[in-house]
């Protein structure tokens, strides 16, 4: 029987991600969840009165628009420690200042977590203590590997969060739903039928001041390793048999073991650009390796592009390209599934012979179902019509169900162990590929959709 985490334990908790989505989200599920009745604790390097941290607190609840009993009496307990985390006596004094079952959030950069790993290992922690860990999780594959060793000496698997919050329940449930209470697709989701899947994932923001983690990390594994591959598993998984953890991270697990660079050629099947100064919807953006922070020698891609291939029976020879870049023209949030030409059509009827196009947009949640049909006027002429849908928004921020999943002691919606890993292994031919500088590093201005000579993604 899991239990429900009553106190939650933030390290980090006066640093950006803290105040920025952790805390708004944490202030959202208050104010839906009342009976939750959670505590906060936080923990940092920074030194802050009583009252600064509630401040904090208080301004994040207000982003999200906290409010209600839980919400204040959350504000009239919370208290916030100056530790340093790495230390096993701190993390007992801090583990004695939560009541109840603890789940502790580490919001901090991976090197940290490790040493906290290494601290709690000589703590005893309260029966079911969940730990939540944010992305990236290690560096590499032998990184991540280290990690989850250290992690599964603290508690079991099951009890372990790494959080992705493209993982937010909403689009894992809108894409199963599609997928499997529709007849109509789950039989040609295939590679007998689809020719192509695209996800695409682009940005108009630029580095918004994260040059230190952003300028080692770039655009493949801050999104293409660490969100994007998961959002593919999604895609490309045999029905599972129930929505429950075990089931479908068994069947992501299975997908992502599967996954190849297309062609074992990141020569190939993988491209990397970099934008340089430009005007992105009236705003200018400076170059990004004159962007404050940036070290141009760490040759940071901001846009990369990736062909996989996904070796089962369902999927042989199915291209997946997944994409993702900062400083573009148009954010661009989809997932496109192209269907094969239908093997004949009819002499006689004329015009349109673009197959058809499932497209799934991500934030706001909408789909778009692309075919021919007969238009206007002469009947033998073929039309685009494009059949729309959106999943509605979910109740609560990406951010707030993932944290519902962490605080109830489920952890569907989080990365296991292996998928991490797998998720490493994946890309570690690209990245080395890159080192070496047998795939050019492109430049594009920002503004623009990328590259001019890359092939567009329709
Ligand atoms: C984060 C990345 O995990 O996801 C960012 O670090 C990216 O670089 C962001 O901008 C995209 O997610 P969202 O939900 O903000 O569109």
């Amino acid at each position: 029987m899991t239990q429900s985490a009553s106190t939650i334990l933030i390290l980090g908790a006066s640093g950006d991600l803290s105040a920025r989505l952790l805390l708004p989200a944490l202030g959202q599920l208050l104010t839906k969840q009342p009976d939750l009745g959670l505590q906060l604790v936080g923990a940092g390097q920074e030194e802050l009165t009583p009252e600064a941290w509630r401040d904090v607190v208080e301004g994040a609840f207000k982003t999200s628009e906290a409010t209600g009993s839980a919400v204040e009496k959350l504000l009239a307990t919370t208290e916030y420690h100056h530790a340093d985390v790495t230390k096993p006596a701190e993390m007992k004094r801090l583990l004695a200042a939560c009541s109840g079952t603890p789940a502790i959030y580490f919001a901090l950069p991976p090197a940290v977590t490790a040493r906290v790993c290494d601290a709690l290992a000589e703590v005893t922690l309260p029966e079911g203590t969940q730990l939540a860990l944010e992305k990236p999780f290690g560096v590499d594959e032998a990184g991540a590997v280290e990690l989850n060793t250290g992690l599964a000496k603290l508690v079991p698997e099951n009890q372990i969060h790494r959080v992705d919050h493209f993982l937010g329940r909403s689009t894992v449930l809108n894409l199963l739903g599609l997928r499997f209470a529709n007849r109509l697709f789950e039989p040609l989701w295939n590679g007998d039928n689809i020719a192509k899947v695209d996800i695409v994932y682009d940005e108009q923001i630029g580095l918004e001041g994260r040059a230190g983690y952003y300028d080692h990390a770039g655009a493949l594994i801050d999104m293409i390793q660490s969100h994007l591959l998961q959002v593919m598993s999604i895609v490309a998984m045999e029905p599972p048999s129930t929505v429950e953890a075990a089931d479908l991270r068994d069947a992501k697990g299975a997908v992502l073991r599967a996954t190849r660079v297309r062609g074992g050629s990141p020569e190939k099947s993988s491209r990397r650009g970099r934008y340089t100064v430009g005007t992105v919807a009236g705003r200018e953006l400076v170059s990004y390796v004159d962007a404050p922070g940036v070290d141009p020698a760490n040759k940071t891609e901001t846009l990369a592009e990736v062909t996989f291939e996904i070796d089962t029976w369902r999927w042989a020879g199915v291209p997946f390209t997944v994409r993702s870049g900062k400083g573009l023209g148009a954010k661009r949030r989809e997932i496109v599934i192209t269907f094969k030409p239908v093997p004949h059509l009819p002499t006689g009827l004329l015009g349109q012979e673009d197959p058809t196009v499932l497209r799934i947009f991500l934030a706001p949640d909408e789909m778009a179902l692309e075919l021919n049909i007969n238009g206007p006027g002469d009947p033998h002429q073929l039309e685009r019509v494009s059949l729309g849908a959106t999943f509605g928004p979910g109740q609560l921020l990406a951010y707030s169900e993932v944290l519902e999943g962490i605080i109830e002691g489920d952890p569907s919606l989080s990365v296991r162990s292996d998928t991490a890993e797998q998720c490493w292994r994946i890309v570690a031919p690209v990245l080395e590929a890159w080192r070496t500088d047998a795939v050019p590093l492109d430049d594009y201005p920002a503004g623009s959709q990328g590259p001019a000579d890359w092939p567009q993604i329709r």
